[in-house]
């Protein structure tokens, strides 16, 4: 090697502070992903029937397997409308201004282990609050449960496209139907399957607005009530479903 070569060769400083820069910038790249999952939600054919419906329906099931993404799909469907952020491909109902949801599954433990874990980030790390699919610079604020299980949250509040926030509470089933009670909502959105005051309740919360309500669930009860007033639905919704999930 010439001397004129050599100097062009960067020093091992010069060379070690590169390499931290660009794992800096690929750390920083990573923590934003982690920070916007909603950004990267691509339904599959039957989630993204699920989502399209809603334009026309006001309640919807989604009945499936264990682990094939419904409280994904659930999750991912309540941040959009918390949000205001809808993505290119969306088709299902849109609402231009904040949004008042709830959203629970059958225990506290179960509700802050799926609904909030999947909306908010892992309960146990206060840390990674802001890597569910709430995107963490829409995740303005939280308050805890007074009593109940550990990191359990109460509700949030969502920062909306709008520039007005949203609010979202955590509910369970155990609570009894008297919980369920009082607020005028735009959506309820139920992980495992409702008894049936509770959706009843839940879907009276949402007649004002003309809302949603949302249930996810693999069934464990038969053919109970709620169950049943889905699958009793007319020939044309049925073929209508089979045509958005092809
Ligand atoms: N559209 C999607 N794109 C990428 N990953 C997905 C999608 N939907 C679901 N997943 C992933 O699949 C896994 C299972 O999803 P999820 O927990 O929603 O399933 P589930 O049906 O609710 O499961 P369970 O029966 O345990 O309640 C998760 O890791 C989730 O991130
Ligand atoms: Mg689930």
């Amino acid at each position: 090697m010439t001397s004129s070569a050599r100097a062009m060769q960067p020093s091992p400083a010069a060379t070690r502070r590169a390499l931290e820069e660009a794992v800096a910038v690929a750390e920083e790249m990573d923590r934003r992903r982690r920070r916007n999952q909603l950004a990267v939600y691509l339904p599959y054919p039957k989630q993204r029937a699920f989502h399209e419906l809603g334009r026309t329906h006001r309640e919807r099931l989604l009945m499936a397997a264990n682990q094939v993404g419904k409280t994904h799909c659930g999750a991912a469907e309540v941040a959009m409308h918390l949000t205001g952020r809808y993505p290119d491909w969306w088709r299902g109902r849109r609402w231009e201004r904040p949004t008042r949801w709830w959203a629970g599954s059958n225990t506290t433990e179960n509700t802050r282990d799926t609904v909030q874990r999947k909306l908010v980030g892992d309960p146990k790390q206060m840390e990674e609050w802001g890597t569910g699919l709430v995107p963490g610079d829409a995740l303005v604020d939280w308050s805890r449960r007074t009593h109940g299980a550990a990191n359990s949250l109460d509700s949030i509040v969502v920062r909306h496209a709008s520039g007005g926030k949203s609010t979202l509470g955590f509910k369970s089933y155990d609570q009894g139907r008297e919980k369920w009670q009082g607020e005028t909502l735009d959506g309820v959105w139920c992980d495992e399957e409702p008894p049936e005051d509770i959706y009843s309740e839940g879907k009276t919360r949402t007649n004002v607005e003309a809302g949603l309500v949302m249930v996810t669930f693999t069934p464990l009860l038969g053919m109970s009530q709620v169950v049943k007033s889905f699958l009793d639905e007319n020939a044309a919704t049925l073929a209508e479903i089979q045509r958005l999930a092809a």
